[in-house]
């Protein structure tokens, strides 16, 4: 049985193998001619280190809630009508979707996939068939997404998939009594 004492012995020589080895990778392995070995750990550490930094990312991140803020003139209006029946009228911009227009208003509008049209907790309710008809329409994946949603109507849409356009304003929407967090990836993992 190990006594204490042989265990620091064995902790100790494994400390002392480990350091020798980082000790190895620090130092360049020399051929005869007292030239570097091609496989060398020192001309290896390069290529470790470029891997490591081809981890960060450049790409823009995408900021949620973010909304600009409309120019003076060009003001479009939408209201939403949240669930206890109240009326919210903001001012916003051509551009913007009702997800992050709701968000930054601190609205009830979960957007549990962070608008990439993977859940149903965006669900909207355009009160107005007229401004549901103006818009462009729902793409499959938004329709299958829909097909989750608590509460679907037929003038149901998803909030992170409706832009506001100059035809759009004025829009009206519900925020339904209820949303589903039911995602695209509860259905992928299982199948
Ligand atoms: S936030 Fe998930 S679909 Fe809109």
């Amino acid at each position: 049985m190990a006594t204490p004492r042989s265990l620091a012995r064995s902790l100790q020589s494994f400390q002392i193998s480990s350091f020798q080895s980082i000790a190895q990778l620090s130092r360049p392995a020399l051929s005869s001619r007292g030239k570097i070995r091609s496989n060398s750990p020192l001309l290896c550490r390069p290529r470790i280190g470029a891997s490591l930094l081809r981890q960060f990312s450049t790409s823009p991140l995408r900021q949620h809630g973010h909304i600009h803020p409309p120019k003076p003139g060009e003001e479009l209006y939408v209201t939403f009508i949240d669930k206890e029946g109240k009326e919210h009228k903001v001012a916003v911009s051509k551009g913007d979707n009702l997800l992050d227009i709701a968000q930054a208003h601190d609205l009830e509008m979960e957007g549990a996939c962070g608008g990439s049209c993977a859940c149903s907790t965006c669900h909207i309710i355009v009160t107005d068939e007229g401004y549901y008809e103006k818009m462009p329409e729902p793409e499959d994946d938004e329709n299958d997404m829909l097909d989750l949603a608590f509460g679907l109507t037929e003038t149901s849409r998803l909030g992170c998939q409706v832009i506001m356009t100059k035809e759009l304003d004025g829009l009206k929407v519900k925020l339904p009594s209820m949303t589903r967090n039911l995602q695209a990836s509860d259905f992928g993992s299982k199948s």
